[in-house]
């Protein structure tokens, strides 16, 4: 099969993040010389990560982006996102030759500053011009501030505290996702809803889940990024946990594809889940413990 028919099954956004990855942040087509980013948000309604290719402008170590959604009358789904949940995850191509995710805080620009920003951009690139002629809306600036932890001790405390809570979290959350399975296929639920409506619930709650980790690795990567440059002796473990979070996501998704795949209620189907369950569980519970042991006495300084 050729590269172009690999494709051919992916939207139009997804092929520009395959190419953005592939291209150290390079695309062609109509992003063709201009400077890309690209996003990922948490959906505010489902938890689930969103990743949307956007222009950016560099101001000192901040990255200003432009909520324009192509001159809509409607704010993107990123905007909104960041609103209700301003860390964000920031893609950027580098001088080692591979696009590199950064942890950043978002922060809408107001007033005065917003509308100089916005002037800047549309001279900068005319384009931004048209999008704003299509539309009565004010189109928001927003500022990305890269994590930096030089010399910062009480935000390297912080981020280890959030650490660990995330993963109490995270392991609680799996053990009763574990025992709701149990429960489903032992049939010993008291419960006199039928299946179809247990299994949908059940459905809901491991997708839930999928996400809910997902969104951590993905927030932990950009901060990895972070760490490597004020702990620099951790490079070699936090490369080995950038690959631990592959090898999870690989597990998750094929997790996703059961699940998709749809539930019919009856045993086969659950016992599937299990399994694909017991895989996430095997190599998570040994990451998470990776991730503390080795990153947590340089955070707690
Ligand atoms: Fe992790
Ligand atoms: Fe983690």
């Amino acid at each position: 099969m050729s590269e172009q028919q690999a494709d051919s099954g992916l939207s139009w956004n997804e092929r520009v993040i395959k190419e953005f990855r592939a291209n150290n942040g390079r695309v062609g087509g109509m992003f063709e010389g201009a400077p890309m980013v690209l996003l990922t948000t948490m959906g505010r309604k489902t938890g689930k990560p969103h990743t949307n290719p956007a222009i950016y402008y560099k101001d000192g170590d901040r990255y200003l982006v432009f909520a324009s959604n192509a001159g809509r009358d409607k704010n993107p789904d990123w905007y909104h996102n960041l609103l209700e949940s301003p860390q964000v995850t920031l893609e950027i191509g580098t001088e080692e030759g591979a696009a590199k995710p950064f942890a950043t805080r978002a922060e809408e620009l107001k007033g005065e500053e917003r509308d100089r920003y916005w002037e800047l951009q549309c001279t900068l690139d005319p384009g931004f011009r048209d999008y704003e002629s299509k539309t009565d809306r004010k189109i928001p600036v927003v500022a990305l501030q890269p994590l930096d932890l030089g010399g910062d001790n009480e935000r390297s405390r912080m981020i280890g505290q959030q650490l660990i809570k995330h993963h109490s979290d995270l392991r609680g959350e799996l053990a009763r996702l574990r025992t709701a399975i149990e429960q489903a296929l032992g049939g010993d639920n008291t419960d006199a809803r039928p299946a179809v409506e247990l299994t949908e619930q059940l459905r809901a709650r491991c997708l839930t889940y999928c996400y809910g980790l997902q969104m951590h690795h993905i927030r932990e990567d950009g901060s990895f990024s972070a760490f490597e440059v004020r702990y620099p002796h951790l490079v070699p473990a936090i490369t080995k946990l950038r690959e631990q979070h592959h090898v999870v996501e690989t597990a998750l998704a094929e997790f996703e594809e059961v699940l998709d795949e749809g539930l019919s209620g009856d045993g086969g189907d659950l016992e599937r889940l299990r399994g694909e369950l017991d895989r996430v569980v095997a190599g998570l519970e040994a990451h998470f413990a990776y991730e503390e042991e080795t990153l947590l006495p340089a955070l707690e300084g």
